[in-house]
């Protein structure tokens, strides 16, 4: 298994162009199961997850054209086969938002259950009982969800109980076709969502409330194809924004958009790092002031993102005083920390909080990642610790980031990726 290997102690300078967002990309692409129609991503980003995303479309008979390295053409004329199944869910859990479209325009669908995650239990009960207001009868057997509608799903109200991104995704994009209104209240915010919207409205799609937590659809027989960019990725944004501060350099982070990450700007600037917008670009300047501990707590959009909770507890580390880092999305997201810990870091987790006092050096060790986002977090840390740090199991970093450690070598990082051996493969 490949690794990464990086010698901490340069300030980043330099630019960073931001690929397309992951977790808006994952949602549009099955998006294109809506209509037998071509429908045209640009700006998708080349990372594990969307191969395994291509991968599934394929696996069901839809056609994926790579019309450029980051431009795809998804037709779903010819779909063949509307199961999901366990070896490519397993890998993926957004493969399970193929859910939604499948039933709504083939009335039926037989997807594996996600099953367990790194970071939590993350059970998909909310997005089938969505479905099932929509007239889904849904049944669980052998591991595997089976959908089925009799006809065209109908429109309904339904409120969550609690906001899931993954849940207004799947009952947005079955809402599109059903007969009648649809309202989903208590929906997520989360800017992919919008994003998926506005794609969703390009292909016909008549929804009004986008950015809102109050979604209204009126169904349309039909879509038809479209043409869409994928919007920026935010979490990619706030990582090199933080790969900035934690290293004291200045980076400009082009192709993003600012309105995406008004919570972690404003909490980078109550830090004491200078962030400033210009012509389109972020710039992100901590060469000048001394970093002060700020508490965060995770929320749904617009609140500190869940995703960037490990990136945030990295820069703590290295800021002077002590900041809480409260955990309220997921049950299990402080993986990070034992490894943090190996690196000298001062961190004491207490349930869904942990309690960070700055150290006045990071020491490089050998590291373990053990999810995405904690992989990102390690990598920051390894920019600023003092000597060698290894960060192994990289294929969770590469499942969300996109040429990560050649952005980061652009910046002026030590930073080099090392082939896995044979004899490392049980690691
Ligand atoms: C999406 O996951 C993102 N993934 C996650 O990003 C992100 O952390 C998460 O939203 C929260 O913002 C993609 O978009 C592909 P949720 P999702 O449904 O949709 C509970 C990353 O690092 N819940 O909003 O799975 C759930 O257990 C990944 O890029 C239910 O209880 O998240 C969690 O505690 C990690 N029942 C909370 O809601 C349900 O039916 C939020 O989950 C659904 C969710």
């Amino acid at each position: 298994m490949d690794k990464i290997r990086l010698v901490g102690g340069t300030a980043l300078r330099g630019e960073v162009p931001i690929s397309g967002a992951k977790n808006a990309a994952l949602a549009l692409m099955p998006a294109c199961l809506l209509t037998d129609a071509p429908l045209r991503l640009s700006n998708v980003p080349r990372l594990a997850d969307t191969r395994t995303m291509t991968a599934l479309l394929d696996h069901m008979g839809v056609q994926v054209g790579q019309e450029d390295a980051s431009t795809l053409v998804l037709n779903a004329a010819g779909v063949k086969d509307t199961t999901a199944p366990y070896d490519l869910v397993r890998q993926m859990r957004a493969s399970v938002l193929v859910l939604g479209p499948l039933v709504a325009r083939y009335g039926q669908a037989r997807v594996s259950l996600p099953g367990g995650c790194a970071i939590g239990a993350r059970p998909v009960d909310l997005h089938l009982r969505a479905l099932e207001a929509m007239g889904v009868e849904i049944e669980l057997n052998e591991g595997y969800i089976n959908a089925r509608s009799a006809g065209r799903l109908r429109g309904a109200r339904f409120a969550f109980p609690k906001v899931t991104v993954g849940g207004t995704e799947n009952a947005l994009m079955a809402a599109v076709l059903a007969d009648g209104e649809t309202v989903l209240e208590n929906a997520a915010r989360e800017p992919e969502i919008e994003d998926l919207g506005q794609c969703l409205k390009a292909m016909g799609a008549k929804i009004e409330g986008l950015g809102t937590g109050t979604l209204v659809i009126e169904g349309v027989e039909r879509l038809h194809g479209a043409e869409h960019s994928v919007l920026p990725d935010r979490i990619e944004t706030g990582t090199f924004a933080v790969a900035a501060a934690i290293t004291r350099g200045r980076v400009t982070l082009t192709n993003t958009r600012a309105d995406l990450i008004d919570s972690v700007i404003d909490h980078l600037r109550r830090a004491g790092v200078e962030v400033t917008v210009s012509d389109g670009a972020l710039v992100v300047d901590a060469t000048r002031n001394d970093l002060q501990g700020v508490d965060i707590q995770t929320e749904p959009f617009p609140g500190f993102p869940t995703d960037m909770q490990a990136q945030w507890m990295a820069l703590m580390c290295t800021a002077d005083g002590a900041s809480l880092i409260t955990e309220s999305i997921f049950e299990n997201r402080f993986m990070h920390v034992p490894e943090l810990l190996r690196m000298g870091a001062n961190i004491n987790v207490h349930s869904a909080s942990a309690i960070v006092r700055g150290v006045p050096k990071l020491l490089g060790a050998p590291v373990m990642a053990t999810d995405l986002r904690a992989s990102s977090s390690l990598v920051l840390a390894g920019l600023v610790a003092k000597g060698e740090t290894t960060v192994r199991r990289i294929y969770h970093l590469d499942r969300g980031y996109e040429r990560l450690e050649e952005k980061l070598l652009a910046c002026g990082a030590h930073i080099e990726r090392l082939a896995g051996t044979g004899a490392e493969a049980a690691e």
